[in-house]
C-alpha cells in the first residue's frame, strides 16, 4: 500500500505547531513554536496575544516542517488542522493557513478535534486496540472517553467545573508559580508528603464525573488562613497534598470505568498526562487488574499541544474518508 503523508497544523491555544506524519504513526518532522513567555506576565493565555504570535510564525514553520521531513508539497497527501475546541482567534490562524495550503495545492483538507488529537498522541507510540478508553486531562478538559474505533468517540465522564490542568494552574498562582504551573507542582509534589488531606470530590457518586473547584477552594483557604495567622506552610507538602487529591479521584473513577467497559487499550492524554504521579498511579493500578488493558502513556513531549497528534488523528479520518471542504471554520466549543 502507498504511504500516506499528512501535513498537520495546531494553533488552538498558546503553541503554534506543524508536523509531517507518515501513515498516522511515524513523525517525520515536528515543529513547536511556544508563546508561553509572552503570556506568563499575565498569569494565563491572552487570546489576542496568542493570535498575533500564531500569525507571525505559521508560514515559517510550515516551510520548516517540510524541510525537516525532507519532503516537498508533492509528497504530501492531505493537510490537517485543529478546527476546535480552543480560542477562536487562535484556531482561525491555523484553519486559514491550512485552507490556503489546500487551495493552492489542491490537496484534501481534514478538520481535527483537538481532544481527539490529544488521545491519538498514543498512536504515535504504540498500536491502539479497540475498544479503547482514554483519560483525557488538559488545561481545558478532564474527560473519560470511550472509543469503539479510531474515529468514534463517546464522553462518559466529564468535569462539572474546573479542568485538572486549570486547577494546577490556579493553585500554582497562589504558590507564586509561573503559568503553566503543572510541571513545577508535580516536581514539588515529589519532595513533599500528603499532610493536608484535601477533599476528594464525587468519589461516592455513581458516575464518571469529576469536580475540582472544591479542592481548589480548600487549597486557597488553607493558604489564606495560614497567611492570617503568620504560619509558614511547606510548599512541597502543599503540592504533594494537592496532587494526591487530584490523582486519587482521577485514578479511582478511571479504574471504575475500565472495570465497567473492559477496553482493550487504556490511553492517558493531554497536558496533565505528563504528570509523573498520575502516570505511575494509572500504570500501577491497571497492573493490579485481573483483566488488564494494554496501557499507552504518550511520550512526554507529545502530551502538551503539538501538531504531530493532529496528524495522527487526521490519518484515521483520512482512512475513513472524512474530509472537510473550504467552508471549514474554527469551532471554539467543538464537541467530540
Ligand atoms: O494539553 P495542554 O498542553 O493544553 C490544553 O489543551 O489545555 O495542557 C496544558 C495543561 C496546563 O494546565 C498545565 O499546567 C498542565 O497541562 N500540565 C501539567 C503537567 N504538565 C503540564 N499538569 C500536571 N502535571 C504536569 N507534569
Ligand atoms: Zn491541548
Amino acid at each position: 500500500e502507498k504511504d500516506v503523508r499528512i501535513l498537520a497544523y495546531e494553533s488552538s491555544c498558546d503553541e503554534t505547531s506543524t508536523a509531517v506524519i507518515k501513515n498516522g504513526r511515524e513523525i517525520e518532522s515536528l515543529i513547536v513554536a511556544t508563546q508561553i513567555k509572552s503570556h506568563q506576565r499575565f498569569g494565563g493565555v491572552v487570546p489576542e496575544v496568542a493570535s498575533r504570535h500564531h500569525i507571525e510564525v505559521i508560514s515559517q514553520i510550515t516551510k520548516e516542517a517540510l524541510s525537516e521531513a525532507e519532503v516537498s508539497w508533492q509528497d504530501i497527501d492531505a493537510i490537517a488542522v485543529t478546527s476546535g475546541p480552543g480560542l477562536v482567534g487562535a484556531l482561525l490562524i491555523g484553519v486559514s493557513a491550512a485552507k490556503a495550503a489546500s487551495m493552492a495545492t489542491g490537496l484534501p483538507l481534514i478538520g481535527v478535534d483537538h481532544i481527539m488529537g490529544h488521545i491519538m498522541a498514543a498512536q504515535l507510540k504504540d498500536e491502539i486496540e479497540y475498544p479503547a478508553l482514554a483519560l483525557q486531562v488538559s488545561g481545558g478538559h478532564t474527560e473519560i472517553v470511550l472509543m469503539k474505533d479510531p474515529i468514534h468517540f463517546e464522553i462518559i465522564g466529564d468535569t462539572r467545573d474546573d479542568a485538572a490542568g486549570e486547577a494546577y494552574d490556579k493553585i500554582g498562582r497562589v504558590l507564586g508559580v509561573n503559568y503553566p504551573a503543572g510541571k513545577t507542582i508535580d516536581q514539588w509534589a515529589h519532595k513533599g508528603k500528603d499532610t493536608f488531606n484535601f477533599p476528594r470530590a464525587m468519589m461516592e457518586d455513581d458516575d464518571y464525573d469529576f469536580s475540582f473547584s472544591g479542592l481548589k477552594s480548600a487549597f486557597i483557604n488553607t493558604c489564606h488562613h495560614a497567611d492570617q495567622i503568620h504560619q509558614e506552610l511547606d510548599k512541597y507538602d502543599l503540592a504533594a497534598s494537592f496532587q494526591a487529591a487530584v490523582v486519587d479521584v482521577l485514578a479511582y473513577k478511571t479504574i471504575r470505568a475500565i472495570k465497567a467497559y473492559k477496553p482493550k487499550t487504556f490511553i492517558l492524554g493531554g497536558g496533565v498526562a505528563a504528570n509523573q504521579g498520575l502516570r505511575e498511579r494509572m500504570a500501577g493500578e491497571i497492573e493490579k487488574l485481573a483483566d488488564k488493558p494494554k496501557v499507552i502513556l504518550p511520550e512526554l513531549k507529545l502530551c502538551g499541544d503539538n501538531a504531530a497528534m493532529i496528524g495522527a488523528a487526521a490519518y484515521n479520518l483520512y482512512q475513513a474518508g472524512k474530509f472537510a471542504d473550504l467552508s471549514l471554520n474554527a469551532d471554539p466549543s467543538m464537541e467530540l
